[in-house]
């Protein structure tokens, strides 16, 4: 019976040059295999603990060598002598050992750079693909990617509110074909912003981050490059948004659109997507209103509910005790999936089941501070979301993901990619 054997960790950098944990798992038939955790800058409140040192002398105080510690002796301890196999047991133990709601002892850096390095010596082990071992043999589906090619907000150093502004090709038969389109309007894109004098320089996530006047001129700019393309804005490429609104809130619970230099109720911002879906081919909002504000997020769901995808980050945290409050009060239609946000496989999979089974779209997610493990895009197949967010076609550690797509999507016989039904009601 194979069992594991050893389990230890290290601290490395991610794309932004600050700490994070890589955890490596050894099986006692010598497979050994290893995971790097992500890590956000636009964090939602009711995210697992990221437990960071503190200690000013190292990283800023970004170090992350206590949950290395934890890895290391608690978490090894726990481990060592169970079964690979057995991912929900594994998941079980790391929450056990924490005791708290949101791995504030451990940390979900440890717990959950330990539950992807088990489950990918697991698959390791048995000869099978990552995508394979978590979903077996109904594991098929490409997802549609959502390119963030504007970086606004936290993620840039410029005048844009609104953080994301992503190209969805929906349009197309396959994932590979999808991503050549994709791909093909950055590089417009870059061209365009280049003749306008505005700056080509990149965010965290890879897309441009050009200083506008208003959070519109973004999507015009967009669809300006997805013509030069040739594509047809809508029909095959579409726009989605993250405005990443819990970042915009002030004290008093307005939105607080710095760019534009207004401030405006949760109504009025409502009122604005309106319009601007209204304008423009906009197929999804992310974060929309903020984590806090539930009431604006009913008005938002009715006014804008069956017409688009609504996603909740922030607003769910990949927990499934937050996402059934908001089934229940028919809140948002859509969840975003990010590991690090709830601290372990298994309890990321229970999100997207209740998900799932109450016809809320599930989008898999990078995080704006990434590295160049691969591991969502095995994960986002494995659970069949049929979306995932992972950057612009730029930087290499959003690109390691979209490679790894295409890999897997040359491997298999019968993938589909679902491009134009994933909307069709
Ligand atoms: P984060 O941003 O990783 O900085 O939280 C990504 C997002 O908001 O979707
Ligand atoms: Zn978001």
């Amino acid at each position: 019976m194979v069992r594991i054997s050893k389990i230890y960790s290290q601290e490395v950098l991610d794309s932004r040059g600050n700490p994070t944990i890589k955890a490596i798992v050894e099986l006692s038939d010598g497979t050994k295999e290893s995971a790097i955790v992500p890590s956000g800058a636009s964090t939602g409140k009711r995210e697992a603990l990221e437990l960071r040192d503190g200690d000013k002398n190292r990283f800023l105080g970004k170090g992350v060598l206590k949950a290395c510690e934890n890895v290391d002796l608690s978490i090894c301890e726990a481990l060592v002598g169970a079964s690979p196999y057995d991912q929900g047991l594994i998941d079980a133990m790391l929450k056990d050992l924490d005791g708290t709601q949101n791995f504030s002892k451990l940390g979900a850096n440890a717990t959950l750079g330990v539950s992807m390095a088990t489950a990918r010596a697991a698959a390791k082990s048995l000869h099978i693909p990552l995508y394979r071992y978590l979903g077996g043999a109904n594991a098929l589906v490409l997802p549609v990617p959502m390119l963030n090619i504007i970086n606004g907000g936290s993620h840039a150093d410029n005048t844009v509110d609104f953080q994301e502004y992503m190209i969805m090709p929906l349009g197309f038969d396959s994932f590979s074909e999808a991503l050549r389109a994709s791909a093909e309007v950055y590089q417009y894109l870059k061209k365009i912003l280049n003749e306008q004098n505005h700056i080509t320089s990149i965010g965290d996530e890879g897309g441009f981050a050009p200083n506008l006047t208003n959070n519109t001129q973004p999507i015009e700019i967009i669809l300006q490059a997805i013509e030069k393309a040739g594509y047809k804005p809508g029909d095959e490429i579409a726009i989605a948004l993250d405005v990443a609104s819990s970042e915009l809130v002030d004290g008093s619970g307005m939105y607080h659109l710095a760019g534009e230099g207004r401030k405006l109720t949760s109504q009025e911002l409502v009122a604005y997507y309106e319009e601007m879906v209204q304008k423009y081919p906009i197929v999804s909002i992310e974060d929309g209103l903020s984590e806090d504000d539930w009431e604006g997020w009913s008005y938002l769901t009715q006014r804008l509910g069956n017409k688009i995808q609504l996603v909740g980050d922030d607003l769910f945290v990949t927990n499934k005790k937050i996402l059934a409050q908001g089934i229940e009060k028919n809140i948002a239609n859509a969840i975003l999936i990010k590991p690090n946000q709830i601290g372990t496989i298994t309890q990321t999979m229970q999100a997207v089941r209740l998900a799932q089974r109450n016809a809320y779209k599930c989008i898999m997610s990078h995080r704006s501070g990434e590295s160049e493990d691969n591991f969502i895009a095995d994960f986002a197949i494995a659970l069949n979301t049929g979306e995932i967010k992972t950057g612009s076609t730029a930087r290499s550690e959003r690109i390691a993901k979209y490679n790894r797509l295409l890999e897997i999507e040359s491997e298999l016989s019968n993938s589909e990619y679902l491009g134009t039904q994933l909307f069709k009601k």
